[in-house]
């Protein structure tokens, strides 16, 4: 066992070190058939027709943001409770963002307050919705879309905590996190706490030729070679930059990474749902909140989110046993450069789950026996406290 647990750790295998080796090997290091390779294995997982690879999911959400067209005075939706990445993309288009405070049940965005938004605002106020399957949870993007549709906007869904989630609608369909049917955009993180690890890298899945034209173009500096779209030719070394893009890429080296950890995503998505059911049974009879468990949902458990009263104590305690917790997320209206741009905010459900709010260790690779020693030091922790306050007179 490690000296400390963290609450997320990527695992890296031989055969993982071997598809690297063999791509240093290769011609291509960036821009060669290891990264087609790897959106197309992407794309089949989740069910989508297109991927585009780029180097992080923060890239990508700006991808995202500026191929919806997202411009200086738009007002977008979003969810409080997620990594700032996920509302910084509107702000770099010039766009300005609301948050809607989430559902206690999940910890996601609430459909019915989103709606109750919508329908107090003139039509057109919101160009879009940014929202998150916190967790792994999968947001029912069905209703989500039935709402965008009847309003006019826009979808991005932020998957990176959700790939291989599922969730059944009333007609008993099964429909996948990111499989392009519902959003419009969806977007995967590869940073190496989530379930695919390359170091830095990140996905957008899309049904839609036309934003998959264009992200595939933004992506590398709003470049073209296709004699098509050219203005002239000047000859077969030509290419025209149309418009202003990013070098937004992933290498060849990771997109080989990726592809390899994807082989065993499966195994490795059972591997979490064990873990998180051995947490909550474990956990019964204590004064915590585990997850609930749905028999309509496949949560994917990129975190498993505990809520307890006691949860400053108990992260202090963890940490001092080396079982290094955090806490996902602080509520983003809540960061300095938000309360500067926006003034103080305060969404009552999102603020009380970040109060109570705490993330367990939790990634495929984690032993049984380090299970056991969280389990073991999260029940000490509440046991010392029965017996103490037991024995004060
Ligand atoms: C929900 C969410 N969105 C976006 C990001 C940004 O991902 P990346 O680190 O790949 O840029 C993260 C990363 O933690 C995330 O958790």
């Amino acid at each position: 066992m490690s000296s400390v647990i963290p609450y997320g750790r990527q695992e890296i295998t031989d055969e993982d070190i071997q598809a690297v080796v063999s791509t240093l090997k290769s011609d291509f290091l960036t821009q060669g058939p290891a990264v087609a390779q790897f959106e197309n294995a992407f794309a089949k997982f989740v069910g989508a027709k297109y991927a585009v690879a780029v180097n992080n999911a923060t890239s990508a959400l700006h991808l995202c943001a500026l191929a919806l067209g997202v411009r200086p005075g738009q007002k977008v939706l979003c969810t409080p409770n997620t990594f700032v990445a996920s509302s910084n993309c509107i702000l770099y288009c010039g766009g300005d963002v609301e948050f809607v405070d989430i559902e206690l049940n999940n910890f996601c965005l609430d459909l019915d307050l989103l709606e109750k938004k919508l329908s107090s605002a003139p039509k057109g106020t919101y160009a879009g919705v940014v929202a998150v399957d916190f967790a792994g949870y999968p947001m029912d993007f069905r209703r989500l879309r039935k709402i965008a549709d009847q309003y006019g906007l826009w979808l991005i869904e932020d998957a990176c905590h959700a790939p291989g989630a599922d969730f059944q609608t009333s007609d008993g369909q099964w429909h996948r996190s990111g499989s392009g049917e519902f959003a419009d955009l969806s977007v995967f993180s590869f940073h190496p706490v989530k379930h695919i690890a390359t170091a830095e890298g990140g996905m957008i899945t899309t049904n839609s030729q036309k934003l998959y034209d264009q992200i595939k173009y933004l992506r590398t500096h709003g470049i073209t070679k296709d004699p098509k779209e050219l203005t002239r030719n000047d000859g077969g070394w030509y290419y025209e930059m149309q418009s202003l893009g990013m070098n937004y890429r992933l290498p060849d080296i990771l997109c080989a990474l990726g592809s390899s950890q994807l082989e065993r995503i499966e195994k490795n998505l059972q591997r979490r749902r064990q873990i998180a059911s051995k947490y909550a049974q474990a956990f019964h009879g204590l004064p915590i909140q585990c997850p609930n468990s749905e028999s309509t949902i496949r949560h994917a458990h990129h975190l498993y989110v505990i809520q307890t009263d006691r949860r400053t104590e108990l992260y202090n305690f963890l940490k001092s046993q080396g079982v290094y917790c955090q806490v996902h997320y602080i509520p983003i209206y809540q960061q300095p450069y938000y309360i500067e741009k926006y003034g103080k905010i305060s969404l009552p459900q999102m603020d009380k789950y970040y109060s109570k709010a705490l993330s367990l260790p939790m990634f495929h690779a984690m032993t049984d026996s380090e299970q056991d020693f969280v389990i073991a030091q999260v029940k000490n922790f509440f046991q010392s406290a029965t017996l103490s306050k037991e024995s004060t007179p």
